[in-house]
Parts: structure tokens; sequence; C-alpha cells
């Protein structure tokens, strides 16, 4: 019942949050998850409420609750090293910082962001993604890429990059099921693009990899995974990405984990939502009192909208991380051909507020513990499809479609009954389960167990994008 609320009150909770153990299944035993869910609360406010615009308040930046330590105080503190450095950043600047940049500091600051020293998939983790659903999300990805290197006239050589692969287990299970299709297979040079060193780690072993021994001094490190004999190589950026060569990009639940400025509409018109400190010392939201740099991207993001859409909202995100990732991957893809896909929870439009920490499974609030929860934000598709299209005029966009579509028309139903003929009762049980959360629509129908266990179907919550050189024609399965 708790979880009916969430998502008819809360709608903006779209992170698979559940509990998972693992069983054996068919030939891929260690990937393949059995899932349940667990019954996440509501996502609490996120104490705003000082920040209404009420017409006789003037908007400007509290600094009465601006926290001033003293100088030499021995007090100890508890705060993480994290929540110490951002406190750091606010008093050493002497103001606020954007929620942008308290999120890019919560989630990759190299030393203490919350992807960066440890995995925070599965059961024993936060939060669960699609691939650690079920194998069969990966090797329809895969059925996707290998589609598109056919349109591409299939050439020897092509970069395959995946965006944020997490633990590696999207790629293990793309290239396990293409491994019988040995041309595509040798023609791939895979490249992961990761920020953390954690991750970094458990994606070179789900890929099997071995490391070559002879590179010279200066050139990347080269490993090979034994799943496909493909070379495998580590990078921190898209940009690091050797250029020159048609690429496939895969970006899988990255885009919502890029840094997100929040803006409220008030009496002076939009203002920038910021995060201080109080004399208590707790972060807390307060509004900046002039433009920020960021309205110009949402001067941007307006302008891409229709005037109604915009005029019903008085919360918006703009996400200049992802306009410019867009553009950077669009040019690649416009000169060295190729094609991108983007799969993620969003909306096709301008999101207003949907920010959201997810700490082992459940909704917490974004100032709370900062580093010890994940935070995520819906990704505005339409943004996307803007910024791809300004960016270069040899790209083509499709979609969004939703998820259950995208894997629907890809045979995710022949995948899953071809898995059935050939496994046990619990297996069997396993694989209805994970295919209902990938491309269901809310509480699978089939469910005989325990009510607070019922899966959940994702498949018209997440959205499925591609970005393609106009050459290679509409990719499947956008036609
Ligand atoms: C939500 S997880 C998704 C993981 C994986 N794609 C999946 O579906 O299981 C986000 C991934 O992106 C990585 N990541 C987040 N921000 C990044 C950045 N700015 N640069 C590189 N990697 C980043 C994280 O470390 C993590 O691997």
């Amino acid at each position: 019942m708790l979880r009916k609320l969430l998502f008819r009150q809360a709608p903006r909770a779209y992170r698979f949050l559940s509990t998972q153990s693992t069983l054996p299944l068919l030939s891929k035993c260690s990937v393949f998850s059995y899932c349940s869910s667990s019954r996440p609360e509501i996502p609490p406010s996120n104490s705003i409420e000082h920040l209404e615009d009420q017409p006789t308040n003037t908007i400007s930046i509290d600094r009465s609750g601006l926290c001033s330590p003293p100088e030499h105080s021995h007090e100890p503190s508890s705060d993480s090293e994290l929540v110490k450095h951002l406190k750091g950043i606010i008093k050493f600047r002497g103001g606020p910082i954007s929620v942008a940049e308290y999120m890019e500091e919560v989630l990759t600051n190299p030393k203490a962001g919350f992807y960066i020293n440890r995995d925070v998939f599965g059961a024993e983790g936060d939060f669960i993604t699609s691939p650690e659903v079920s194998q069969m999300f990966g090797e329809m990805v895969g059925v996707w890429a290998m589609c598109l290197w056919e349109q591409m006239g299939q050439p020897k050589r092509v970069n395959l990059v995946e965006l944020g692969p997490g633990r590696g287990t999207l790629m293990a299970d793309l290239l396990r099921g293409a491994s019988k299709f040995k041309n595509f297979t040798e023609s791939l040079h895979i490249h992961m693009v990761e920020c953390s060193p954690a991750l970094q780690k458990l994606q070179h072993q789900s890929l099997k990899c071995m490391d070559e021994e002879n590179t010279s001094e200066g050139v990347d490190k080269r490993s090979l995974s034994t799943l496909a004999g493909t070379p495998v190589s580590w990078h921190a950026t898209l940009e690091q990405v050797p250029f020159g060569l048609p690429t496939i990009i895969i970006a899988h639940e990255f885009y919502d984990a890029l840094p997100v400025h929040q803006f409220q509409r008030g009496s002076r018109g939009w203002c920038e939502k910021m995060i201080d400190v109080t004399e208590d010392s707790s972060f807390h939201f307060v509004l900046s009192p002039q433009p920020t740099p960021a309205t110009l991207y949402l001067m941007k993001r307006c302008k891409w909208a229709v005037p109604k859409e915009v005029e019903k909202l008085n919360q918006i995100e703009v996400c200049p991380k992802a306009m410019d990732l867009t553009s950077t991957l669009a040019k690649r893809i416009g000169v060295d051909g190729g094609g991108a896909l983007i799969i993620d929870y969003g909306l096709n439009g301008v999101v207003s507020d949907s920010l959201q920490a997810i700490r082992k499974h459940k909704f917490v609030n974004i100032l709370d513990n900062p580093g010890s929860a994940d935070l995520s934000a819906y990704v505005d598709f339409a943004s996307i499809k803007h910024s791809a299209e300004e960016a270069s005029d040899d790209v083509s966009v499709h979609g969004p479609v939703t998820q259950s579509q995208f894997l629907g028309s890809l045979g995710i139903n022949f995948r899953v009954e071809a898995l059935l003929q050939n496994c046990t009762d619990e297996q069997a049980e396993a694989l209805r389960t994970g295919y209902w959360r990938l491309v269901g629509d809310g509480e699978a129908p089939f469910w005989e167990g325990p009510e607070e266990q019922v899966p959940i179907g994702m498949g018209t919550r997440y959205m499925a994008m591609a970005i393609v050189n106009k050459k290679q024609g509409i990719p499947i399965p956008f036609q």
C-alpha cells in the first residue's frame, strides 16, 4: 500500500528500490539475480519552507543563518570528510553553493564521493539498476548495438563506449550475448568511461579482463576481456576516448547522475536555489538574490520549450552537464559515424523538481549526511534532443520511447521464452520477475508471494532515445 502511495503521490521515485538475493541461473549464474521489492518510504520533503516567496518578502540569501564557527574551536566534530569539505567551500567562498555543485561533490568528489570508493549496487548497496535485474537487459542492448553496426556497414574497427558502467554488468551481458557474432565482437574496442576507481576494478572483474603486459610508458593501460576477446580501456571522461573510429555509445542511468541546477519562481522572477550552512551547522536551502551563471542555461532551456510548458511551473531543473555532454557526443558521432543510446528515467519535456536521494533502498532528505546516499534527477529528454540537433547537422535524434516498447521491439519476449525452456522453477520465477520489472507497468499481476515483495514494473517509467549519424538511417527499433 505504501508503495502505491509512493508512486501516486511522489511519482519521482524511479530508481529500482529493492532487496535482492542472487540465484544461480542458466548459463550466467553470477549475473542473473532474483529481485524482490522492498517498501520504500515516501521521500521526506527537502525542507524548503523558508524559501517560499511571500509577496512581502524580498528574495535574498539568508545570511542570518550562516554558520561562523569559531576559528580555533576545539569542539570535536562528527562531520564526515565530505561534509567538512562542503562546509569549507561555503565558508571560504563566503556564500552558498548551487545544488549542482553540491550534487557533483556528493557523487564524484575524488576522495569521498558516493560513487568513488565502493559498490553501491544491489541488495547490500543503495539501489538496483536494470542490468542487475536481469541478463536480458544487457543482451537486448547488445542486439541494438549489433543492428546499428550492421547499419553502419559492418566497419572492421569500432569504439564501443559505455558511460558510467556501474559494476560492468551490462557490458558483460552484451559481450556474452554477442560472443557468437565474431565479426561484430572482433571489430570492437571497448571504452569504459568511469570516474570511480572502485567501480573500475569491479568492471575489470565483470569483463573477466587480463591486463596486457607490454604497454609503453605514457600509453593508457589496456586489458583484454576474455568474454569475447575484445580490448578494453578505461577513461575518466568521454573526451579521453580516442577519436577517428566509428563509435557506439551506451549511457544507461548515467545522465540522471549529472548535476542539476534548481530554479524557483518568485516575485523577482526565477532565482537559483542554493545550499548554505545554518548556525547549528546544518545544510539548508536559500535563494540567490541575483542571477547566477546557470541562469543562461535556464534561459536556453526555456527557449526550447513552448511558453505554456514553463508558465505552469514554479520550479525548473536544468542540467548544463547533460547539454554539454550531448553536444560533445553528437559532434563526435557527426564526424566519426555511429550512434548513441541513452536509457534513463525522465520526461520528454521541462523537468520541475525531481532531485531525490536514496540510501539503502529508501528515500532520504537530499541534505542529510551527504555522500552516504545516491542523488539522481529526472533526465530531460527534450533538452537532450535539442542539444544534439544544435551541436551537429549530421546527426538525427530518435525517441524517446518507453523502455517497454524498446525492449519489446528488440525481442525480449522471445528471449524470456527461450530462457524459460531450460530452467528450474526457482529460476523461472526469477526470470518472470526480472522480465516484469524491465517491461511491466506497476504491480505484477501474476505475483503470488508476499504482498510487500510484489515486483514493480518500470517499463513505462524508463525511456530510450538514440542519436545517430544521419548516414546510418533510422536505428532499430525507432522506425
Ligand atoms: C547510477 S550508476 C549506473 C551504473 C550502470 N550504468 C547501471 O545501470 O548499472 C552511475 C554510474 O556513472 C558513474 N558516474 C557518475 N558520474 C560520473 C562522471 N561524472 N564521470 C564518469 N562516471 C560517472 C558512476 O560511478 C556509476 O558507475
